[in-house]
């Protein structure tokens, strides 16, 4: 995130974005066009900037092993954010059209898959089985998880725990997995290493009810993506789920509407009806206390430069709605 990548993390964020460009490369040419696509379209960087963090706090000194392996967790991301636009059928994405709307769906699956793979041959370079299982172990859950949300589509009874599980799993594991790697190839001891798991985990959680309060709220300029895609989706997440659970008859019957025939036409009327409730202030205080619960692992460790960022990292990971 820019402003915390002043300073202190400046020269590492030099080294990743150094990495993130050069370990793309590939003699077919569909795939230096997509990967520099999407690429070059930015992207917060938040998941390789966890690595880089819990590295240095963990003590890591030198070598390029942790710019490579926050490198390589940012292609994870990349290849499924490619996917993901294929399944979700977006047409805009950090503030572009998507690659899938560009190249067309099998460019973007395929390119998707060949970055996926290449952060496979990366990860070996740690030389670590501990790693290495710990991404099997993320990745193959994050699949998971986007399998579960696709059978919740439509489905308005779904439950806050059910939700939960989702979140966790398409978006929390990255950020623990990122936290991980950063511990591991530091060295640390497994204590550390659990504290900075949860840490991430919280960032991680907060960060996707943002991301789905944002859905409702936002303005897409900001975002760089679409608002009212989840609806649009059949995407029944928290603001939703509470005002189903919390709204009058006639607001639930609107949204069990919207959700089984989901249309442009009616989403400004469930926005309306989100923004009306207390459904945001509800999530966002939900956001607050992933948050805080991420903050206190921090307590434990020393002051220093990286825990001060860490903190910021943590606050400015919800900043979008504050
Ligand atoms: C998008 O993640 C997917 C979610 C988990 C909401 P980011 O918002 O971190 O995406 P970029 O990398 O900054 O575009
Ligand atoms: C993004 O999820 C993909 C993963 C987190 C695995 P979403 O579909 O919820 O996010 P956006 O809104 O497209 O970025
Ligand atoms: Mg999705
Ligand atoms: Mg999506």
């Amino acid at each position: 995130m820019e402003q915390l990548s002043s300073k202190i993390m400046a020269s590492d964020i030099e080294c990743l974005n150094k990495v993130i460009r050069d370990d793309l490369s590939s003699d077919v040419v569909l795939i230096q066009q997509i990967s520099e696509y999407i690429i070059h379209s930015g992207g917060k960087r938040i998941r390789p900037l966890l690595v880089l963090l819990c590295g240095r706090i963990s003590g890591f000194t030198d070598g390029d092993l942790l710019h490579k392996m926050a490198a390589m967790i940012e292609y994870i991301h990349t290849a499924t954010l490619l996917h993901d636009d294929v399944v979700d059928e977006s047409g805009l994405r950090r503030g572009r059209q998507t690659a899938n709307a560009v190249f067309g769906n099998a460019a973007s699956i395929l390119v998707g898959d060949f970055i996926y793979t290449r952060s496979f041959q990366m990860m070996v370079e740690a030389d670590s089985l501990k790693l290495l299982k710990i991404m099997a172990d993320s990745t193959n859950k994050i699949s998971a998880g986007e399998v579960l949300q696709l059978l919740n589509i439509g489905r308005s009874d779904l439950t806050e725990a059910e939700y939960f599980a989702v979140i966790k799993s398409k978006t929390a594991i990255l950020f623990e997995a990122a936290a991980r790697v950063g511990a591991i190839v530091s060295g640390a001891n497994q204590v550390i290493e659990e504290r900075l798991a949860i840490y991430a985990i919280g960032i991680g959680t907060a960060f996707q009810i943002v991301d789905d309060i944002l859905d409702y709220t936002g303005d897409s300029a900001n975002m760089g993506k679409n608002v009212g895609d989840d609806l649009l989706e059949g995407k029944v997440t928290l603001p939703l789920i509470y005002v189903l659970q919390h709204g009058t008859d006639i607001e639930k019957q609107a949204i069990q509407q919207a959700i089984d025939s989901p249309h442009e036409a009616n989403i400004s009327q469930i926005i309306e009806i989100v923004k009306r409730s207390n459904a945001i202030k509800y999530c966002e205080n939900m956001a607050h206390n992933y948050i805080s619960k991420a903050l206190i692992q921090l307590d434990e460790f020393p002051d220093s430069q990286y825990k001060t960022a860490m903190c910021e990292l943590a606050k400015q990971s919800i900043s979008r709605i504050s």
